[in-house]
């Protein structure tokens, strides 16, 4: 099994083994996160960030430096030569120069696949538009496997923004890996995609639909609840109209299973109860945590040092 060289543009890029080899590699790189270590002492990661990131781009950051390498990129394309009309083909093949490998977020849905046909080092995509996210699909599998101990045989509900939220996306595909039940809980108008849910269920996925949320909430073993996703939407009024249309509270709780696991990709902007957070399901926060880990397991991997 060898990572060296590879893109990670979809999670499908992997296959489920190559995944949980990632995770083996984590597990491993654990104390590295705090010690530090000079893995990829002269390597240089490239961050070029065309849309705003906390998380993920700082996750990657932090995973570098830990692993001993260097960081260069931008947060924003107003400070780059974008700004000026440069296109992303272009800028690609001038970072190839000064980097080893590119993590790249950008708003337009096939960006990472076209900066991966162009760039001659590895490309990860760090968020596609409303497509996808395959490194968060990464973590948020990570953190299911390290909190659960495993995956197969989970009913897992994903909540919220399922037409434009990315992580979803990717998570979706991600757990059709897996002998999984997924619930899908969303307003009418931002129901999962029609092709993700073909090819889901073509991949044999069970998927329950029409649940109320209060069955679901009483019978998941993992809930994953997503922000609305109001700078995708094409008209702001279809946003006013959904917008705060589901919260999961704190009093909701009350017949949830004693070890469910409440994941939030970051951030949250009211659909999740700060009141959950003091509870033993809240995990979103250690979710971040296993995000460095499983990025530094790429970083290692791809970069062939491990
Ligand atoms: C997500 C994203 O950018 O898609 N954030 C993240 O990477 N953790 C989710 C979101 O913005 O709602």
């Amino acid at each position: 099994m060898t990572f060296k060289g590879r893109d990670f543009i979809e999670i499908t890029s992997f296959k489920r083994s190559e995944i949980e080899y990632l995770f083996k590699i984590a597990d491993k790189l654990e104390p590295v996160a705090r010690k530090g270590s000079d893995i990829l002492k002269g390597r240089i990661l490239a961050c070029l960030f065309f849309e705003p990131s906390t998380r993920t781009r700082l996750s990657f950051e932090a995973a570098m430096l830990r692993l001993g390498g260097d960081v260069i990129g931008f947060a924003e394309p107003a400070v780059s030569s974008i700004a000026k009309g440069e296109s992303l083909a272009d800028t690609v093949r001038v970072v190839e120069n000064y980097a080893d490998i590119i993590v790249l977020r950008h708003p337009l849905e096939g960006a990472a696949k076209l900066a991966a046909e162009f760039s001659s080092i590895p490309v990860i995509n760090a968020g596609s538009g409303s497509l996808s996210h395959p490194t968060q699909a990464l973590l948020d599998l990570y953190t299911i496997y390290r909190e659960k101990g495993k995956i197969d045989g989970l009913k897992i509900a994903l909540i919220g923004d399922l037409k434009y939220g990315r992580t979803v996306h990717s998570l979706a595909y991600a757990l059709s890996y897996y002998d999984v039940k997924l619930s899908l809980i969303s307003p009418p108008q931002l129901k999962m995609r029609r092709e993700i849910l073909e090819d889901l269920r073509r991949s044999g996925v069970k998927i329950l639909e029409n649940e109320s949320l209060q069955d679901v909430i009483e019978t998941s073993d993992v809930i994953y609840v997503t922000r609305i996703q109001k700078e995708r939407f094409p008209d702001p009024t279809e946003y006013e109209r959904v917008k705060g249309s589901y919260k999961l509270t704190f009093d909701m709780l009350s017949n949830c299973k004693k070890d469910l696991i409440i994941l939030h990709p970051l951030p949250r902007v009211g659909e999740l109860d700060p009141k959950i957070d003091s509870t033993r399901h809240a995990k979103y926060f250690k979710q971040t945590y296993y995000g460095l880990l499983v990025r530094m397991a790429l970083l290692a991997s791809i970069l062939g040092a491990i």
